[in-house]
């Protein structure tokens, strides 16, 4: 049997039967060595590496995604942390800024050791083929990511080296002996407070798990590395006093502040190599391996090119650290908020700007995992909403605060009322040949004297922009798409309450037909313009059909009467098959 089909077989199902071939596994040694897409990779002359010497003026905007465990293949959650993150980078490319964003996967430690050990494969064929998966998923859904970093890559084990090398020199590890309950499902340490006796029903046998993700948990005694974690409890508690909103949504902004007010200890940054052999060696000393959470957290600053060295001045200015905002999982706030801008600090790095952490999909009521069975393929949801429903319901419906439940019936009820009902509407009203059989843009009403009919919507049409330029500044997508739709509403019901076609019958009511018309398509077109981070394909179509160039897409353009430009009258609308046809649930 050949190599990669007998890799396959060992896989879970929905891995083998998806759009994975024999053909589309290169060797896995070329994957590993150069399959990002791109990446900044400086060289030049040595540098400090102190956050203040990068020039910030030119910085891009950089966002990262939490990078995927390869243990498992992704599901709806993980496409959320992807599709949010793209929504942003997006939007503020349309705002005229340039952007970066990263994504990848996180291959080392015992979870992925263990993994590939019962699947009967090598941890790297396991992170090859799984972190492919990923890939694949994030291209399917338009996830427009500017490097995908893989931690088994040699680029980022130069960049760990370095930061451990920053923590040490700078007085802040130390080896010590270690005592505590570890889970290897997290990752983590967790104190004897925070874990909790259980009994096996069927065994009667005793087990313990962590209370805070349940996840089973084993008492282990070891030499290790540690961080002086507890040194930083007063430069956190600072830096989130001084910057209220450096973690949204505000409520885990105050959690990690909760979390700070008992003090922090020391943290175990090593594993003796007889207990974790996959995994990035201790510089220096190869009896231990580095701690998984440390090693994968520096593929933010990997992704920069740290650790700078050999760089220009202006490589300095696009290198993008640090992170704008951060978007991670509520379940891995902890190590983001507290762990990593301690690391950061100890090696005199900026931390970053903004974290923000979204709520969890759950599936009756359950968070989505593997272990419990209840995950949602992304793949398959796709192939049956496509790709831009499938992005709208998980921004729409995903929030910051709250768990959302999947179901396959409110996804389509979602296409059904808001995209085929509202907006898909309003785009057919506004293209009516019936009602504007010349194709041409409706002349732009004067904005005095404006019709008693039209007040409510035009108020809207002004205000939508700046709805949702304030909802994206806070990262709520759902507030934005909320706005948008509440604009779309009312156009369709001034539509309706206007009755334009009986206004077409009559020509002494040209003008006014003509003012209906134009409102109904500014509000199809701004909001259109709007969507557009979040439903790039299905956008790019309708303002297609508007005949609105390429160049009028921009945020400067997502305001009242700023549409079709001077030449209006020469633009050629377009209709064609329909924006939203009707849909059937696979198993209806
Ligand atoms: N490998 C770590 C992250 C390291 S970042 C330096 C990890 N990986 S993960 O694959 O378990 O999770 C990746 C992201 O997916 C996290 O942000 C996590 O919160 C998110 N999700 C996993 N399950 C989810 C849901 N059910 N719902 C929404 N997002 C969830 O943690």
């Amino acid at each position: 049997m050949a190599a990669s089909t007998f890799l396959l077989r060992r896989l879970p199902l929905c891995v083998q039967t998806g759009k994975l071939s024999r053909s589309s596994y290169p060797a896995f040694t070329t994957l590993r060595q150069g399959w990002s897409r791109s990446h900044i990779r400086p060289s030049a002359s040595l540098y400090s590496t102190k956050a203040v010497d990068l020039d910030q003026t030119n910085k891009p905007y950089y966002i990262t995604t939490p990078i995927f465990y390869v243990n498992a293949v992704p599901h709806i959650g993980h496409l959320h942390s992807a599709v949010l993150a793209d929504t942003f980078k997006r939007f503020h490319e349309m705002k005229g800024r340039k952007a970066i964003m990263s994504t990848g996967t996180d291959e080392h430690g015992l979870k992925i050791q263990q993994a590939a050990a019962q699947a009967g494969m090598k941890e790297i064929e396991l992170c090859d083929t799984v972190s492919k998966r990923f890939q694949d998923l994030f291209d399917a859904a338009n996830i427009s990511y500017t490097t995908y970093i893989r931690t088994t890559e040699s680029r980022h084990a130069v960049a760990v080296k370095e930061i451990w090398d920053q923590l040490l020199a700078r007085g802040y590890i130390y080896k010590g002996h270690h005592e505590g309950w570890y889970s290897v499902s997290d990752e983590a340490f967790y104190p004897s407070t925070h874990v909790e006796e259980k009994i096996n029903e069927k065994t009667g046998e005793k087990y313990h798990i962590a209370i805070e993700t349940g996840k089973e948990v084993e008492w282990t005694t070891e030499e290790n590395y540690k961080f002086k974690l507890s040194a930083f409890t007063d430069k956190l508690t600072e830096w989130l006093d001084n910057n209220p909103e450096a973690i949204l949504p505000k409520s885990r902004h105050l959690e990690v502040q909760g979390w700070l007010k008992g003090g922090l200890s020391d943290l175990s940054v090593s594993r003796p190599r007889s207990r974790l052999t996959w995994g990035i060696p201790i510089p220096g000393d190869d009896s231990h391996v580095m701690y998984v959470w440390m090693d994968a957290l520096t593929n933010y600053l990997t992704v920069t090119g740290y650790p700078w060295k050999n760089i220009s001045d202006s490589q300095k200015a696009v290198c993008g650290w640090p992170a704008d905002a951060q978007v991670v999982g509520k379940d891995i706030l902890r190590f983001h908020a507290v762990y990593w801008p301690a690391f950061l600090m100890a090696a005199d790095l900026a931390v970053p700007k903004k974290i923000v952490a979204h709520a969890h999909w759950t599936q009756g009521k359950m968070k989505m995992s593997k272990s419990i069975g209840n995950v949602v393929d992304p793949f398959t949801a796709m192939q049956e909403f496509g790709t831009d429903t499938i992005r709208f319901y998980l921004m729409n419906d995903g929030g910051l605060v709250d768990d959302a439940d999947y179901s396959s019936e409110l996804v389509a009820g979602r296409y059904k009322k808001l995209l085929a009902g509202q907006l898909g509407n309003l785009l057919n009203r506004s293209t009516s040949v019936a009602l504007n059989p010349s194709a041409k843009v409706p002349k732009q009403p004067s904005a005095d004297n404006v019709h008693p009919d039209d007040k409510a919507l035009r108020k809207k049409l002004e205000a939508l922009p700046g709805l949702v330029d304030e909802a994206m500044a806070n990262y709520r997508t759902t507030h934005a798409t909320q706005a948008i739709f509440d604009m779309i509403a009312e156009a369709n019901s001034n539509f309706t309450h206007c009755e334009p076609w009986k206004l077409v019958k009559d020509p002494s009511n040209h003008n006014r037909l003509q003012t209906v018309l134009w409102y109904a398509m500014e509000s199809t077109r701004l909001a259109t313009l709007l969507l557009q981070p979040i439903m790039p394909t299905k956008t790019a179509e309708i303002l297609d059909q508007l005949d609105i160039r390429k160049d009028e897409r921009s945020w400067e353009h997502a305001r009242l009467g700023q549409g079709w430009g001077k030449d209006a009258e020469s633009r050629k609308i377009h209709t064609g098959t329909p924006m939203f046809p009707q849909i059937k649930l696979n198993n209806k």
